[in-house]
């Protein structure tokens, strides 16, 4: 299973990137640009406003002409390291990074953070459009990567009232339950199958992710299986390629190409990006395309008739099919497909990468592991599978998912926000157009902010109302002291579904099954990252013993 790791991809794609290739690329570059320097020169200048005048450009490293920094970025790669190392070397928590024609600012300082998101957030409510965005919105279809605007707003409209609204939400918990039992009694089957000790060293990448694609499959297909599926409940070929090429997408958004910064280079695809990612999403249509065009194509059939029996939608593809506007579809098919396509990258990475370092961190300190399960023994017992319901009451499990999110954020920054005007934000210039990122990295290891930042210390969540005693934690960090959902317009608005996942997840997880390094290997886990995300370097194997009586894994099959 390991080798089937979408992140190994994108690993040797990086090394194939070899340094004659760098060198062709640079003088290439520098002979299609060199014609359009006067030109870009003289844009540039008429575009600068007074407020230019009035204060700095955040510090960064002296830029070329026309490529600005993409040299030292090509020999620099992954892009967040060499940006993380920079604002180190220059001892800052905002820097500016000009690129092609385009000034990255990355900033590492909540009270930043609040200034861009929060006091300006209708300058910095934009995304820029880069290599992947007409792609992967089906020509800026959706809401998450597009500009603002009508299409946007339709779509957002969309997405928070018919598919993840609080009624919603309530309607589809059968599902979810579904799922998350599916989830217990998929790995218990592990655990009899191979048995070892008791129970089995299991692939955590594997279950975590099977999981959650199954809630978001569920909710929108109605289904768990794009073939035959499995009897044991786990991925066949088919989810499993899907998986992959979700996350190989995610991992293409944004990843700096070339083209992003001179948009005049995009043809020659330099890094193959757009060639992978072109490819990738035609693996998703295979699966999701001729579900979403039956369905549709019944629903033209049939519509008098399911109207009449005052049919219950079966899903929200479903939902996205009936909605109306004057007895025509809202939606056009393009539309349904792209937002589905939305709907499982914008889901399905964050939970289990959270899930995957909190048991490596817990096993590596067994008194974390301790407090977190006897706080479900004591809320949920040992008699029946932790609920939705329960949820609310298992603050410390939540403040461990919560401190896994700060201190192992998968990306390394929030989407990119681009501005609409000039502005001055803590004392700085930043000229319209630029790309603004929050870096978590750099945040979670502010000493400023956290105190020993780089230890998992769940505890560091819980806050205490007047009277002393500790408040209910939730996932949301509205002080932006590190970036989990973000803040404002451009906010993630499937929180409560995102929280919900996540900490069933982690809580089903610990309450059904004891955690422990696999036999035979050292009792530690190694917390190293993977050098192109902040992925553990490997997929997890530890290992996984039952816990509870023999009863709660069989009702949780039924
Ligand atoms: C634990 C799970 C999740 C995390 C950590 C997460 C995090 C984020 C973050 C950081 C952003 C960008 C905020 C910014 O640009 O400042 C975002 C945007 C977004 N998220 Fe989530 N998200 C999660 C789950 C979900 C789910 C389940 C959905 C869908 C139902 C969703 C839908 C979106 C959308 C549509 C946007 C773009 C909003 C816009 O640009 O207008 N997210 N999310």
């Amino acid at each position: 299973m390991a080798n089937k790791n979408p992140f190994s991809n994108i690993t040797t794609l990086m090394l194939d990137f070899s340094t004659s290739h760098l060198t062709k690329i640079l003088h290439l570059l520098v002979t299609v640009l060199f014609a359009f320097a006067i030109k870009y020169g003289l844009h540039a200048h008429r575009k600068r406003s007074s407020l230019s005048a009035s204060a700095p450009l955040p510090p960064g490293p002296a830029p070329w002409p026309i490529v600005g920094c993409l040299p030292k970025l090509l020999f620099n790669k992954p892009a967040f390291r060499w940006i993380l190392s920079l604002m180190k070397e220059m001892n800052t928590e905002i820097v500016c990074i000009r690129l092609g024609n385009v000034n990255v600012i990355s900033i590492a300082s909540p009270e930043l953070a609040r200034e861009f998101f929060i006091k300006q957030d209708s300058v910095f409510a934009s995304r820029p459009i880069v290599m992947g965005t007409k792609c992967l919105t089906r020509g800026f279809l959706t809401c998450g990567l597009v500009p603002p605007g009508d299409q946007w707003k339709k779509m957002k409209r969309v997405l928070t009232s018919e598919l993840i609204s609080p009624v919603v939400h309530k309607w589809l918990l059968q599902k979810r339950n579904e799922e998350a039992n599916n989830l217990v009694s998929f790995l218990y089957s592990q655990c009899m199958k191979n048995s070892v000790n008791g129970g089995a060293v299991v692939d955590v990448r594997l279950v975590t992710r099977h999981y959650v694609s199954n809630v978001i499959r569920k909710m929108v297909f109605n289904q768990r299986y794009f073939g035959e599926g499995r009897k044991d409940g786990g991925p066949g070929l088919e989810e499993l390629e899907h998986v992959n090429s979700i996350f190989t997408i995610l991992s293409l958004y944004y990843s700096f190409c070339v083209s992003d910064f001179l948009p005049c280079l995009r043809w020659f695809d330099f890094e193959g990006h757009e060639k992978l990612l072109n490819k990738t999403m035609r693996v998703i249509d295979k699966y999701h395309d001729p579900i979403i065009e039956e369905r549709i194509q019944q629903w033209r059939d049939r519509k008098d008739e399911i109207m009449m029996q005052n049919k219950e939608p079966a899903d929200l593809l479903d939902v996205l099919i009936s909605l109306e506007v004057d007895g025509k579809p809202l939606l056009s098919t393009e539309e349904i497909k792209a937002q589905i396509s939305e709907l499982f990258q914008a889901g399905i990475d964050n939970p289990p990468n959270m899930f995957e370092w909190v048991v490596a961190e817990m096993i590596n300190q067994p008194d974390v592991l301790r407090k977190a399960v006897e706080e479900i023994d004591t809320v949920v017992g040992k008699d029946c599978l932790v609920q939705e319901s329960d949820l609310p009451r298992l603050n410390y499990v939540k403040a461990c998912a919560k401190e896994a999110f700060r201190l192992h954020p998968l990306s390394s920054s929030n989407l990119p926000h681009i501005s609409n005007s000039d502005t001055i934000v803590g004392g700085y210039f930043i000229p319209k157009d630029s790309h603004v990122m929050v870096n978590r990295y750099a945040l979670r290891r502010n000493p400023r902010l956290w105190d020993e930042p780089l230890k998992f210390k769940p505890e560091r969540h819980f806050r205490t109302d007047q009277g002393g005693s500790v408040t209910t934690v939730d996932l949301a960090e509205p002080d932006l002291k590190f970036i989990l959902f973000g803040v404002g317009r451009r906010a993630c608005p499937g929180i409560q579904l995102g929280s919900v996942i996540s900490i069933m997840l982690l809580a089903r997880l610990l309450q059904a099954f004891d955690w422990s390094a696999p036999p035979n290997a050292p009792s530690m886990i190694d917390l190293s990252e993977s050098i192109n995300s902040h992925a553990m370097a490997k997929p997890l194997f530890v290992h996984a013993k039952p816990r509870l009586p023999l009863h709660v894994y069989t009702t949780a099959k039924l």
